[in-house]
């Protein structure tokens, strides 16, 4: 009988080892390393057919390679485009990641029906029938889009080979297992064997490639760290399962910025593109409610404009309460202790909570100020004027600090009407012919003078 070749993976980083050991040398975790069978059969996967040779590589010269004309594929879809850079790149690799039932497959399915190319979208989840289904609910009638539902990569190449298709998706990566390695489906081993092939097929043809990862309890995508070194860009689906939208981001990407950031809503017939988020995360009413305040933050490079809601009550057990949703708590601590001892406020003995509309968590730093007015507001019981909003930093001496590109959120608060802007005075500001006024302050007293 041939004697099973097998290996041991950290489970955490993908490093291989020859023996089980206590602790990965690599990543320092313990008790991660798991023996694979890799029991390699001679290879003779993705054989590249002449045909569909689309681009063959010479070396080049450093200048004499043209940056303008990197081909793109636009999706059809302006979130998706956006954060890619532009549109994808023929012959990439793309790894969406998220959480279960964010929506990739969605996201992924509803691009896939979008395009007008020819495209193969393999699921190893759900049967062809499911996915029917979920077409309908998006409400297509494109008929390019071609369903496969397998999980052995050698099919798959088979079924490529006599499709020919422009584009392909994989859903999910964890799913596929390849005949050359016998370890099962979703293992380390598999996970490296089956993204190698697919590298290989989309270098080879200039197909671009579309993969759904799974994600580990700790957001990272499930599978070897390096399957994140392996692809070329990574993009990360995420939001909350219980609200309406859906953010993309660009965790990696060897074509574009990662700055860019895409907005979904998650709607009975799909996802639908958010072109201009402030409008819809800013609630309209007509009362003016004390405890809210404006902030002009920045989501990677889009100015978008959040609702801070601030709930300040006099605390009924000993220990009061400070609880934040979508804002760092600990950051809620100080900005309270810098209003009780630079501002003169008793909030010792308040208890405070603190909510971002809309199910989204901010960490920029602009969003300080807003928080302090959303606070102020609600302990004193006054309403702030709704065309009032704030972009600044607050720093521990009740100093307002300087935020970065102040202009562009400054042009988006005037784009939505807001009359006034609050920035710090420290703020280089050139912008000429504004119709927004813009307070410059630069304590918190400037604050509270203002606005009691
Ligand atoms: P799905 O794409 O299956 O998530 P993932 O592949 O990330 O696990 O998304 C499933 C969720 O999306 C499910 O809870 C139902 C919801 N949904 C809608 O609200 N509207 C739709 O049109 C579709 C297709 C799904
Ligand atoms: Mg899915």
């Amino acid at each position: 009988m041939a004697k099973v070749k097998t290996t041991f993976f950290c489970q955490n980083c993908g490093t291989q080892f020859a023996k089980w050991q206590g602790q990965c040398n690599a990543c320092k975790e313990w008790n991660t390393i798991v023996e694979e069978i890799i029991q390699k059969q001679e290879k003779s996967d993705w054989k590249t057919p002449t045909a569909s040779v689309k681009r063959a590589s010479v070396p080049l010269r450093i200048k004499d390679i043209d940056v303008a004309k990197e081909p793109r594929l636009n999706t059809f879809d302006g979130e998706f485009n956006r954060v890619l850079g532009g549109g994808i790149v023929p012959g990439s690799l793309t790894l969406l990641g998220g959480e279960p039932g964010i929506g990739k497959s969605t996201l992924l399915l509803q691009i896939s029906l979008k395009l007008p190319y020819k495209t193969l979208y393999v699921s190893g989840e759900e049967s062809q029938k499911q996915i029917r289904m979920r077409a309908e609910r998006i409400n297509s009638d494109n008929n390019n889009c071609y369903i496969l539902t397998e999980t052995k990569t050698q099919n798959i190449f088979k079924q490529i080979e006599s499709l020919e298709p422009d584009i392909v998706v994989i859903d999910s990566i964890q799913t596929l297992h390849s005949d050359y390695i016998e370890s099962s489906s979703g293992s380390i081993s598999q996970i490296k064997e089956c993204t190698t092939e697919l590298i290989k097929f989309a270098k080879e043809t200039a197909t671009p490639v579309l993969l759904i990862g799974h994600i580990t309890k700790d957001g990272n995508i499930a599978g070897p760290k390096i399957l994140e070194h392996m692809v070329d860009t990574v993009l990360q689906f995420e939001g909350d399962r219980n609200h309406v939208f859906r953010i993309l981001r660009a965790h990696k990407n060897r074509f574009g910025s990662t700055n860019e950031l895409g907005i979904y809503e998650m709607q009975g017939s799909g996802l639908r593109e958010v072109s201009n988020p402030s409008e819809i995360l800013i609630s309209k009413k007509d009362e003016e409610l004390s405890g809210n305040a404006i902030a002009a933050t920045l989501e990677g490079m889009r100015p978008l404009m959040i609702e801070v809601q601030a709930l300040v009550s006099t605390a009924v057990y000993g220990t009061p309460q400070r609880s934040a949703t979508g804002f760092n708590a600990k950051r809620l601590n100080m900005l309270l202790a810098v209003l009780e001892k630079r501002a003169g406020f008793r909030l010792g003995a308040k208890d405070v909570f603190l909510n971002i509309t809309g199910g989204i968590t901010v960490d920029d730093p602009a969003i300080d100020l807003a928080v302090v007015a959303s606070i102020l507001s609600s302990n004193e019981d006054f309403a702030l004027q709704k065309d009032f909003c704030f972009a600044a930093e607050v720093g521990l001496s009740g100093e307002i600090r300087p935020v970065q590109r102040v202009e562009q959120r400054i042009l988006e608060a005037e784009k939505l009407g807001f009359s006034t802007i609050f920035v710090s005075k420290y703020n280089k500001i050139s912008l000429k012919n504004t119709t927004i006024k813009i307070q410059l302050i630069s304590k918190i007293e400037d604050l509270v003078a203002i606005l009691t």
